[in-house]
């Protein structure tokens, strides 16, 4: 690396004691700019870290006249030689922290204009600014560690997928639609008029096929493209470390998975995750934790007090529980000293859930405080008391309701009363798979059944005969991997007997004529001695936020987009020429102004 006459011999901040007495070839940008006694002292950066050179006029007048003119954020390139900081100046929380180089020849590359927000340091500055100019917001010491460290990650993943057998096949980013569930991105065709790609949600078809072709164990880290309403933990392009293997069952791909996640802790923060990691049905997850990703650090455990509801003079909980519905407990221990309005706060929580109200008793020394309690008998009371194991100085809450609501907001409330006990520790990484979902859900704007994975999972064998006849009941062969309640990766076992794909297509009411058209390709396919196969998918976002303990997805990628799905530094996605629409007949509406 040799650039007008300098070639670099060290990162900044790797110059150590080590190079004391040696002469070394720094390139990087300017950070803080001190002028002591004549002498000035400049934070020299780059990726690695910062080391501190000295301007001393005493031994070039010229380069400590050029060190004078030098700003914030010049990029520059200095030779120099290392030597110990003086007595009283050494600081030991700097890697370079005992040393300095005096500079002996310094070469400016380039100037930089004032800067729209400090790059020093991670100083709170507002999120639109800093997605602008993301190219200044990525110098931050902590985001170079965020994008280095999932090098580090994709690295430790692509090594050990490596050391076992996987081979990375790249599939299309021009394609043709595959349901994952999400809305696809559309790219007009201009060769064939009025036809359209889709970008793809998933690599899932491809993977399949390259099973078929006898790949036998194919992995790709890859984008996958999703037009949905996105949240803190989404992007509309987001990547996955994805994997298929034939002749396999569950345990195969589980274990392959474990290894990769253990991989990518060792490299990443250096910790032994320990696998096998726990595992837990659907059923059980959404009972006791009213998710099916549920978050394990803490108790706090839901109880079905639908029984008890049933005999109770309270006509909100008897009516429910009598109707098919759910009633459901939760202790929030040691917090009978939340303020009506906190509890409040927290009823209006749990109605974006669609709850209609959240019942509570405060568990004081000689008496209970509660809007219920007078509507049971003593009995009932101690058989609420007793299923939640309610001790002086708990609270407890019940949601009465269809079970959707009941499990979406009393496991929403768990995770708020975690968060307000302090219970979630960012330090401790929790690995729960969940499996046994089921294989449909009931889709009820639509009256019709989703496939709750994806068409292409397979049911259990045992129930494979309920498939036509009574679909709600039918499990898939399908598991998530959650880490402290975020679903960081999903797969399944796949059908590989074309008329069974082609039932599963029935159920979920696709004609075999829409069938056809749509996945005609892997129908046929299936028909050529298809092997068993399953895979899974990790989304590589999602796991370094928190490997990063970031608060948003954002943050651990290079070039992300805002809630609104725009890149604010480039302005995309932008109107197009009239040329390129004309080029591809398309015409744009005008979308009349909502007042
Ligand atoms: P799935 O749809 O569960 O499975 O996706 C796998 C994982 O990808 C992550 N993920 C996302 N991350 C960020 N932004 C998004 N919009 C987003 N959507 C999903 C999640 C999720 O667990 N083809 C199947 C995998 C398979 O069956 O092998 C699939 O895509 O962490
Ligand atoms: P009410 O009799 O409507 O004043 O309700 C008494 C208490 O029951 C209040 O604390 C309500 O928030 C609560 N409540 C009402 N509906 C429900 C419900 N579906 N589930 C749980 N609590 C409810």
């Amino acid at each position: 690396m040799a650039i007008e006459g300098l070639s670099r011999t060290h990162y900044c901040g790797n110059v150590t004691e080590d190079d004391i007495g040696s002469e070394v070839t720094l390139f990087g940008w300017v950070q803080n700019w001190r002028d002591h006694g004549g002498i000035v002292f400049i934070d020299l950066k780059d990726r690695e870290g910062i080391v501190q050179i000295v301007f001393d006029p005493t031994q070039s007048k010229e380069n400590h006249r050029i060190a004078h003119t030098l700003r914030s954020q010049y990029c520059i390139g200095i030779k120099g030689n290392v030597r110990h900081r003086p007595e009283g100046t050494v600081n030991e929380n700097l890697k370079t922290g005992k040393v300095e180089v005096l500079v002996t020849e310094v070469k400016i590359f380039s100037e930089s204009e004032a800067l729209p927000f400090p790059v020093e340091e991670y100083i709170d500055v507002n999120e639109e600014l800093r997605l602008k100019y993301r190219y200044l917001d990525l110098r931050k010491p902590r985001m170079q560690r965020n994008l280095i460290t999932r090098h580090k990650a994709s690295f430790a993943a692509r090594k050990f997928l490596d050391s076992q057998g996987f081979l990375e096949i790249e599939t299309p980013i021009l394609t043709k639609s595959t349901p994952e569930g999400a809305r696809d991105f559309l790219v007009p065709s201009r060769l064939s008029q009025g036809k359209f790609y889709a970008l793809p949600q998933s690599p899932q078809l491809f993977k399949q096929l390259l099973m078929i072709s006898g790949f036998d164990r194919y992995y790709q880290i890859t984008k996958c493209f999703r037009d949905e309403d996105l949240r803190a933990d989404r992007q509309p392009e987001f990547t996955q470390i994805d994997l298929e293997m034939s002749f396999v069952s569950e345990d195969d791909v589980m274990n392959v998975t474990e290894g990769i996640i253990s991989s990518i802790f060792k490299e990443t923060l250096g910790i032994d995750v320990k696998p096998p990691f726990k595992r837990i049905s659907y059923n059980e997850a959404m009972d006791r934790f009213g998710s099916d990703k549920p978050d394990m650090r803490f108790g706090l455990e839901l109880k079905n007090l639908t029984d008890i509801a049933k005999t109770t003079n309270f006509k909100v909980f008897s009516s429910v529980a009598n109707s098919g519905g759910l009633v459901y407990g939760l202790n929030a221990k040691n917090s009978a000293d939340f303020t009506r309005k906190e509890i409040d706060d927290l009823g209006k929580y749990v109605s974006i859930f669609g709850a209609k109200g959240l019942a509570w008793i405060k568990v004081k020394e000689n008496e209970l405080q509660s809007p219920i309690v007078k509507f049971f008998s003593e009995d009932q009371i101690k058989q609420i008391l007793d299923k939640l194991e309610a001790k002086t100085g708990d609270l407890l809450f019940f949601v009465a309701d269809k079970p959707k609501v009941v499990y979406d907001s009393l496991g929403a409330l768990r995770l708020k009363i975690a968060d307000k006990l302090n219970l979630r520790n960012d330090d401790e990484f929790n690995f729960v798979w969940v499996t046994d979902f089921p294989l449909f859900e009931w889709n009820e704007d639509e009256n019709r059944y989703d496939a709750m994975h994806h068409p292409f999972t397979s049911p259990v064998d045992e129930d494979l005969q309920y498939l036509e006849s009574n679909p709600g009941i039918v499990r898939a062969r399908a598991y998530d991997i959650t880490l402290n309640g975020v679903e960081i990766g999903g797969g399944s076992i796949r059908i590989h007997r074309s008329d069974v794909q082609q039932n599963m297509f029935r159920v979920l009411k696709i004609s075999d004529e829409d069938a056809r058209l749509k996945f005609g390709f892997l129908i046929d396919a299936l028909k050529f001695g298809a092997p068993p196969h399953g895979g899974l998918a990790i989304g590589l976002d999602r796991l370094m936020t928190i490997i990063l303990k970031e608060e948003s997805i954002r943050d651990v990628i290079a070039f992300p987009k805002t809630q609104k799905g725009v890149c604010l530094l480039t302005d995309a996605p932008n109107a197009v020429d009239q040329r390129q629409l004309n080029e591809l007949s398309i015409r744009v509406m005008q979308k009349k102004n909502k007042q």
